[in-house]
């Protein structure tokens, strides 16, 4: 390589990793506004005087606005770009957080939580096809993954924000801090290049060459290359898909493994771990506030930390084999946590296992089904129909994400606590069953190649013979 191509090769990807970290600043504000409402909750609660219904209103709000902002994107990145409905995010989550910060009561708290939710629902559907559309095949899973990383940064801070604002009681500082990454969002975005696959869509390839330019090495034949390729993909799949088009059969196939995955990572009990940290340390013999508090923001760390030694293999070993690993942890995390518990727990020796099965789950699931389901909910869509079906995905997500969040305590109730840990261990080993069985290896393939295969699939359940093409057997 030549010093102009050298050149050339890091501009380009210091401007895709610029776009793909802005955003992602999507995924802090949906972490940090999760993540935040467990420690403002509890200034909240005595300042509004609210019981328990009015508490699980506050904290479900989120999620239910997230179902709704899904929803719009998903048409709507395909009619107006993705790259609008990042920003429209970023414009709804600022409101929302400053009208939560200044909320009267009650009332208002809650429709400002679900505003907040639909910005994270528009930002958590956009975002990651935003970002899959732009990288190239290479590093895409790195580079989708920045998404999660954002996500497990933001609960973090939310953690240590809650800390530093936990002797004034300000919960409305904690609440109204979620407009600075939602301005960053917002003037980030203004900066950044329409998807290219997005203009072809449109029938832009003008702009989408100029978008090219930017983002990959300036060498016209790799350039042209993959707008041949874009185009391709667009003219097979038939321009901005409708929603029946959704009923096609390697749609259909490609829809089992987002939503089943959607699901998936849900009701594993991730975030019974993210929003009841303290509660479940409690659980297990640990008295001191300041004591559970503490091992939440451990949690935060490791979440991080795994999040990060995800990105780098997710290009190299693969998604399927670090899945396999990590819901293989979490299972056997679930059942060692729930071994915890049996007789009452509570001796020293339990609440060691109970808070080193709590920290081996988190990793587990964040070299695993954190980073993996968004990716794939990214990748594995026909152009066509990407940000609908996307869509659907991120819907299922916080859809199972509400349910989990309001029936754990209820679940404690019902089973016990070993028992509660042990059906999400049970979960888990179906989920081990599911990523073996369905989800593809889609390491350094592109998008287009990655439709070729779902296609493939869809066509030799059917009995038709197989396309020509590079088709990676499955499960
Ligand atoms: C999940 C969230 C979860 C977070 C934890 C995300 O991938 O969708 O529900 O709270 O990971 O890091």
């Amino acid at each position: 390589m030549n010093g102009g191509s050298e050149a050339s090769a890091r501009r380009a990807r210091r401007n895709v990793v610029l776009t793909a970290a802005i955003a992602g600043l999507g995924g802090l504000l949906f972490g940090y506004d999760t993540g935040v409402i467990a420690s403002a909750l509890l200034f909240i609660k005595g300042d509004f005087d609210l019981g328990s219904f009015a508490q699980g209103l506050v904290v479900a709000a989120v999620p239910i606005g997230a179902v709704g902002g899904a929803a719009i994107a998903g048409p709507a990145a395909d009619s107006y770009g993705r790259r609008l409905m990042i920003l429209l995010s970023a414009v709804v989550f600022t409101v929302g957080a400053l009208a939560s910060a200044a909320a009267p009561g009650l009332g208002v708290l809650v429709v400002a939580r679900v505003v907040i939710g639909v910005a994270i629902g528009l930002a958590s559907a956009a975002a990651p096809v935003y970002i899959s559309e732009v990288a190239p095949a290479e590093s895409r899973g790195r580079l989708v993954s920045f998404f999660q990383l954002a996500v497990t940064i933001g609960i973090l801070v939310a953690y240590l924000v809650g800390l530093a604002f936990d002797g004034i009681e300000g919960w409305r500082w904690m609440l109204g801090l979620g407009c600075v990454p939602a301005l960053g969002l917002a003037f980030g975005m203004l900066r950044m290049p329409q998807s290219p696959r997005w203009l072809v869509m449109q029938g832009d390839d003008y702009a989408a060459r100029a978008v090219l330019a930017k983002i990959r090495v300036d060498d016209p034949d790799t350039i042209d290359r993959e707008l041949e390729e874009i185009e391709e993909s667009v003219q097979t799949d038939a321009k901005p898909g409708a929603w029946s088009d959704l009923l096609q059969p390697a749609v259909k196939a490609a829809l089992v493994v987002g939503i089943g995955l959607a699901i998936l990572q849900q009701v594993t009990g991730i975030n019974t771990v993210i929003y009841y940290a303290p509660t479940i340390i409690e659980f297990t013999g640990v008295n001191s506030s300041a004591g559970s508090i503490l091992a939440a923001v451990g949690v935060g760390i490791i979440n991080v930390g795994m999040t990060l030694v995800a990105i780098r293999l997710l290009d190299r070993a693969g998604r399927r084999t670090l899945l396999m690993i990590g819901v293989s942890g979490m299972v056997i995390s679930l059942v060692a946590l729930g071994g915890a518990f049996v007789g009452g727990g509570g001796s020293t020796v339990a609440s060691v296992v109970a808070i080193l099965s709590l920290m081996t789950f988190v990793a587990s699931f964040a070299i695993s089904l954190g980073p993996i389901f968004w990716l794939l909910n990214a990748e594995i869509y026909p152009l066509g129909v990407r940000s609908k079906a996307a869509g659907l995905g991120t819907m299922a997500n916080w859809t199972f994400n509400f349910i989990v969040s309001l029936t754990f305590l209820l679940l404690i109730e019902a089973l016990g606590r070993a028992g509660a840990f042990w059906f999400y261990a049970a979960i888990g080993v179906l989920t081990l069953w599911f990523c073996w069985k369905y989800v593809p290896e889609t390491k350094g393939k592109p998008l287009e190649e990655i439709e070729a295969e779902f296609e493939a699939r869809a066509a030799s359940k059917a009995g038709a013979p197989l396309p020509p093409g590079p088709v990676e057997p499955v499960g």
